[in-house]
């Protein structure tokens, strides 16, 4: 019998900071593949917050009852070419309202043309969430609004700390 090829997604991002819309794709996405490898990606036109050290490690807690999520991170490479190195045949994504739709759009032919086989997948971010963005996670806790039901308390230690510098 032929050996069964496991199904890899590769969920990239910011993740400056990680919030609950992020983490509520990758759990709903955790039962769709086999695998989904959670890739922290460099937007080069974003200034992040957090390192990508602090992203790692805040990421490593927060997934750790995931026995099929792997954490990953690259940068100056395109993401259908770090998607290949990882076997993966999916980018996962999601897409929170209809703001998303143009740039997802763009971005997956962009990706679909560059490397055919690589399906791209969205996913409708859960009602409730939708409004969520790492932008306006920070805007809030910045000013010292709570991060409850944006963030993981981990997530808000982690970005009040780093206001506080
Ligand atoms: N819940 C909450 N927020 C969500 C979310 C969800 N489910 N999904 C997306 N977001 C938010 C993020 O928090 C982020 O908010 P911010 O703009 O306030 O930081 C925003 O939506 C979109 O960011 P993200 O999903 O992290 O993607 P990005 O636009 O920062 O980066 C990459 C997209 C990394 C996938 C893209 O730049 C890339 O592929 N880079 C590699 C180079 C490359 O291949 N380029 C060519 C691409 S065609």
């Amino acid at each position: 019998m032929a050996k069964k090829t496991k199904k890899i997604a590769v969920y990239p991002g910011s993740f400056d900071p990680p919030t609950d819309g992020h983490l509520n794709i990758i759990e709903r996405g955790a039962k769709l593949f086999d695998e989904v490898v959670v890739a922290i990606a460099v937007n080069s036109s974003k200034k992040p917050l957090l390192t990508i050290q602090e992203r790692l490690d805040t990421l490593k807690v927060l997934l750790k009852k995931h026995r099929n999520v792997r954490l990953d991170f690259f940068e100056n490479k395109l993401l259908v070419h770090y998607a290949r190195e990882k076997k993966a045949t999916a980018i996962l994504r999601g897409l929170r309202t209809v703001q998303d739709y143009e740039y997802e759009f763009q971005m997956a032919l962009a990706n679909k043309q560059l490397a055919p086989e690589i399906e791209t997948v969205f996913m409708m971010t859960d009602s409730g969430l939708s409004h969520l963005s790492s932008s306006l996670v920070k805007e809030i806790l910045s000013l010292g609004g709570s991060g409850k039901n944006l963030v993981p308390p981990l997530v808000e230690k982690i970005v009040h700390q780093k206001f506080k510098k």
